[in-house]
């Protein structure tokens, strides 16, 4: 019996067609644009390379596996970073004379990443497909598109809100600390930076990376991130911790993290953690223990080894005294914004209900003591609803709402 079934050898220009067929036709079922491998026989050898995407763990990993079901036995010759290299060994693996001229599979992650097919002689059948299963796993890797690992994170992008600081009213305080923390490092890094090469021994960026928006529901902590963004022209991220700690339960903590490193690979973004206060101290044992894991990703991110460089972060709370300890002093500056007063109630009135004469609108400020501005905004709205349903009822042609009827909101909402 022979020690070895004889494997039936592809002619070159066979096995060049084939490849060339198996790769268009992928390319036509997929749509994507595919560069077309170099494939060569020179001096005995054949040798096919392509360039590649990018090669991430679960690319090579999804090579491996490719090069296994083909292929019986392999060796690997090289598993250094950027450079990965595995060999044929040949059915009887302790024949092992002839092992250098088996198929050899490289990739090359550096610079251009590309991979490189090579054998002294003509392929198998079985190499000729591993080759193109190969070249598909490169290209069919969904490259998941930020957006959507975002949002099976739990977290979102939000898109320009269009709105600029005059959207807030009032808040001139809060608005010029913003303006000389956040915004002017955001479009002027280069000056900070220099700044921080001349002063520093060691260089270290002097830019804040982490920024704490203190204050009670609804004074416009959110907003102000969303203008923040619209203005550096930055991706906003939006992460509601709480939510993301309940449906990740276990894995809130590698989800944050992760999280964190597509804000880095979008280039930069201002992570926007909502309700960091969730992180409060719970009694719950398992929660405390997610808690407490969630905390050191937040705590390396924000200021440690591994901390997002290019991500600028942005923790809300309302109640700052909950928080750790460890974790406020990560932030480098806390903005506080109080509930407005009433000067400034009175001037969010007038961004919702623009029609009423300036006296009318400070009654309503006057008034409303205690509100914060989405109180404001909820009582115009509600307003709005009840004029709303008047005019139908009485099929009227639409039209503002009178200022008695905000008065009446006012009193309403008082009895609650
Ligand atoms: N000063 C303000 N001027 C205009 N609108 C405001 C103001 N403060 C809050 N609002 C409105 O109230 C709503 C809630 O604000 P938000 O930014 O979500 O508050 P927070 O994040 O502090 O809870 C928003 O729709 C915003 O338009
Ligand atoms: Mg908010």
């Amino acid at each position: 019996m022979p020690e070895e079934t004889e494997e039936i050898l592809i002619p070159y220009d066979n096995m060049k067609e084939q490849l060339m067929k198996e790769i268009s036709s992928f390319a036509d079922a997929t749509g994507l644009s595919i560069p077309m491998p170099e494939i060569s026989y020179e001096k005995g050898a054949t040798q096919i390379t392509f360039d590649t995407a990018p090669l991430t763990d679960s690319l090579l990993f999804n090579c491996v596996r490719v090069i296994k079901k083909y292929i019986e036995n392999v060796r690997i010759i090289t598993f250094d970073d950027g450079h990965y290299s595995l060999q044929a060994l040949g059915r009887n693996i302790f024949k092992t004379d002839s092992i250098l001229d088996s198929i050899k599979f490289s990739f090359f992650s550096l610079n251009y990443p590309k991979c490189i097919i090579s054998k002294k002689g003509l392929l198998t059948q079985d190499e000729l497909n591993a080759a193109a299963d190969i070249f598909k796993t490169f290209f069919a890797e969904p490259k998941e598109d930020p957006e959507l690992r975002l949002k099976r994170l739990g977290a979102a992008v939000m898109g320009s809100s269009g709105i600029g600081w005059d959207y807030i009213a009032g808040y001139e305080e809060v608005k010029r600390t913003i303006r000389e923390s956040i915004i002017m490092p955001l479009q002027n890094p280069a000056v900070y930076d220099k700044i921080a090469g001349l002063t520093r021994r060691v260089f270290e960026p002097n830019r804040p990376r982490a920024i704490l928006f203190e204050g009670p529901p609804g004074v416009g902590k959110t907003t102000a991130a969303r203008i923040i963004a619209g203005e550096a022209g930055t991706p906003l991220i939006y992460v509601p911790i709480e939510s993301i700690m309940s449906k990740w339960y276990g894995e809130s903590s590698r989800n944050l993290a992760e999280i964190f490193d597509i804000s880095e690979d979008m280039g930069g973004a201002i992570l926007f953690l909502d309700e960091i206060d969730s992180l409060a101290g719970s009694r719950d044992q398992n929660m405390f223990e997610a808690t407490r894991r969630i905390l050191s990703v937040l705590l390396r991110k924000l200021d440690g080894i591994d901390a997002a460089e290019n991500t600028i972060t942005i923790g809300a709370t309302n109640r700052k005294d909950d928080l750790d300890n460890a974790l406020i002093s990560r932030f480098d500056q806390s903005i506080f914004f109080p509930l407005p007063n009433a000067q400034e109630r009175s001037a969010i009135f007038g961004g919702y209900a623009m029609h009423l004469t300036d006296e009318n609108i400070k009654v309503l400020g006057d008034r409303s003591a205690d509100f914060s501005g989405r109180n404001i905004k909820d009582a115009c709205e509600f307003t709005e609803r009840r004029w709303a349903r008047k005019l139908i009822i009485s099929k009227s042609e639409a039209s503002a709402p009178p200022f008695e009827y905000y008065q009446r909101t006012l009193q309403i909402w008082k009895k609650r």
